[in-house]
């Protein structure tokens, strides 16, 4: 069974889409974690994110950058959505993202372009979505509690902004795809929003 799972920074598409891994004993890819490591090489090579052929040359990131904690940043993220813009680069991942769509048994990936782009044939389509206050609230908790400082304000700029890009961009934008089924999580607490799922997918099935 392939799973899709696609939607905004900080809905918690992430969580769910390892719960449902869990779940089901499938494989999970992070597919933002990709995005992320092509930002973050492009910065540390002194690329511009906002030109093409830099953010494609930041494609051939070391595959150690996966495992950099930096990559969660909200920095880095706002790397990943200034890269991910361009079409080489949604390009040069996508046949990683096939490859492990098409692998024996199924899997799960969370991202943007999941269900439309990546894995149209999925199964279980879902689209995770919270209000902007509710995922700023969250994202500014996570950053607290790992030391960052943030502020809310700075947060709540940063996602609105991402959202724009993501939903606004020609290639590819955040939508939600023909026949998913679209859980709000701002009202939900982590264990509800996971039991949604998990009753959304087995509806699916
Ligand atoms: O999900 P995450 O916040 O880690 O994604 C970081 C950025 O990477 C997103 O804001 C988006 O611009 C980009 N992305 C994308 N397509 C995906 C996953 C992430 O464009 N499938």
């Amino acid at each position: 069974m392939i799973i899709a799972v696609d939607g905004p920074t900080a809905s918690g598409k992430g969580t769910i889409a390892r719960a449902l891994a869990a779940h089901f004993s499938l494989p999970y890819l992070d597919t933002g974690l990709l995005y992320r490591a092509v930002g973050r090489q492009c910065a540390l090579t002194g690329g511009d994110p906002d030109k093409a052929e830099d953010a494609l040359a930041a494609c051939a990131f070391p595959e150690a950058l996966l495992d950099d904690p930096e990559l969660r940043s909200e920095e880095s993220g706002g790397y990943a959505s200034r890269v991910s813009i361009h079409p080489p680069v949604r390009e040069a991942l996508y046949e990683r993202q096939r490859a492990f769509v098409t692998q024996p048994g199924g899997a799960v990936l969370d991202g943007r372009d999941i269900a439309s782009v990546i894995a149209p044939e999925a199964e279980a389509k879902l689209f995770v979505t919270a209000s902007v206050e509710a995922r700023a609230q969250r994202r500014f908790e996570e950053m607290a509690a790992q030391g960052r400082a943030v502020t809310l304000e700075a947060i709540s700029a940063d996602l609105a902004a991402r959202d724009e890009r993501d939903r606004s961009r020609k290639d590819a934008p955040l939508v939600v795809a023909e026949g998913a089924l679209v859980i709000d999580t701002s009202a939900l607490r982590r264990e509800e929003a996971i039991a949604a799922a998990i009753a959304a997918v087995d509806a699916f099935a």
